[in-house]
């Protein structure tokens, strides 16, 4: 059946209204669409897991810098429905900004400490947006189980701990990094990237590769990898490093000797576009 998306808060409080009356779980998988299958593994997960899975398709304004691709941000919603009904989902919450955003919207969440380090140094006001949306959709969709991606590993800690803090009452359900078979992290930026860059742009996970061999294999300096991360990546092309780091995976505090586990993580450009990737790494 073709999914005709739901627009407003009340078309949606009406249908999650009946999934509680009859005590159903609400999964809910926040994307802003330009769906590729990492978004698909969060929905088959819903879909697994939960009664009820709702989408939500929605580019966010509040968590993009001034200088930043909102206006080029893909937009493919039919692709994007197509997708989703192959899988079975009929529900997707498409709203119009002014839908979330409202004439007079003023409140705006201080995001906790964390959303200040690594990509808060390079897009200050990002998590507070961030944070704002997803507990606009949070309360929106009444969520009881919300599906995150680990490619976008900061976001989860900033809304586990915006969760635990404010006492919402939902579960964050965390899944893994879906790849192309050789390495690169799905990502929707990934479009933007010329043949040439998306060699490039391999680099990323295989200097996370080489960072966990080099652990592997007995590495405790912290100093040492950072500086040859930084050096793999450049050797390897990328036009620019926002960060390059392995720090502890609560905190994302770094430190001069590695005690696992630990999270690498790495933010560069390739050519204009900015990309994100991280690895876990454990005994
Ligand atoms: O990860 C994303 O796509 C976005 O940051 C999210 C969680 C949908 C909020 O806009």
């Amino acid at each position: 059946m073709p999914i005709l998306p739901i627009t407003t808060v009340t078309d949606l409080r009406r249908v999650t209204d009946g999934f509680k009356s009859k005590q159903q779980t609400i999964g809910v998988v926040p994307t802003m669409g330009a769906l590729h299958e990492g978004h698909l593994s969060l929905v088959r997960e819903s879909l697994k897991n939960c009664d009820q899975t709702i989408v939500t398709i929605f580019v966010n304004p509040t968590q993009f810098g001034p200088d930043e691709d909102l206006r080029k941000y893909p937009r493919p919603p039919g692709d994007d429905l197509t997708m989703l009904e192959a899988l079975g989902v009929e529900h997707v919450f498409a709203p119009a900004d002014n839908e979330v955003y409202p004439s007079g919207f003023s409140t705006m969440i201080d995001p906790p400490a964390v959303a200040g380090k690594l990509e808060g140094e390079f897009r200050p006001t990002h998590f507070s947006g961030v944070a704002t949306v997803v507990l606009k959709l949070l309360n929106m969709t009444q969520a009881d189980v919300a599906f995150f991606g680990q490619k976008d590993f900061q976001q989860v800690l900033v809304v586990q701990t915006m969760v635990a803090d404010l006492n919402v009452n939902v579960e964050i359900r965390v899944c893994d990094i879906v790849r192309e078979s050789d390495g690169l992290a799905l990502s929707s930026r990934n479009v933007y990237l010329s043949d040439q860059e998306r060699e490039i742009a391999l680099t990323l996970s295989r200097t996370l590769s080489h960072v966990e061999e080099m652990i592997h294999e007995g590495q405790t300096d912290g100093f040492e990898i950072v500086t040859e991360m930084r050096q793999m990546l450049i050797d390897g092309g990328v036009t620019s490093v926002d960060y390059a780091v392995v720090a502890d995976p609560k905190t994302l505090n770094t430190a001069e000797t590695i005690s696992l586990p630990v999270v690498a993580l790495i933010a560069a450009h390739v050519g204009e576009t900015r990309l994100i990737d991280n690895r876990i790494i454990t005994l």
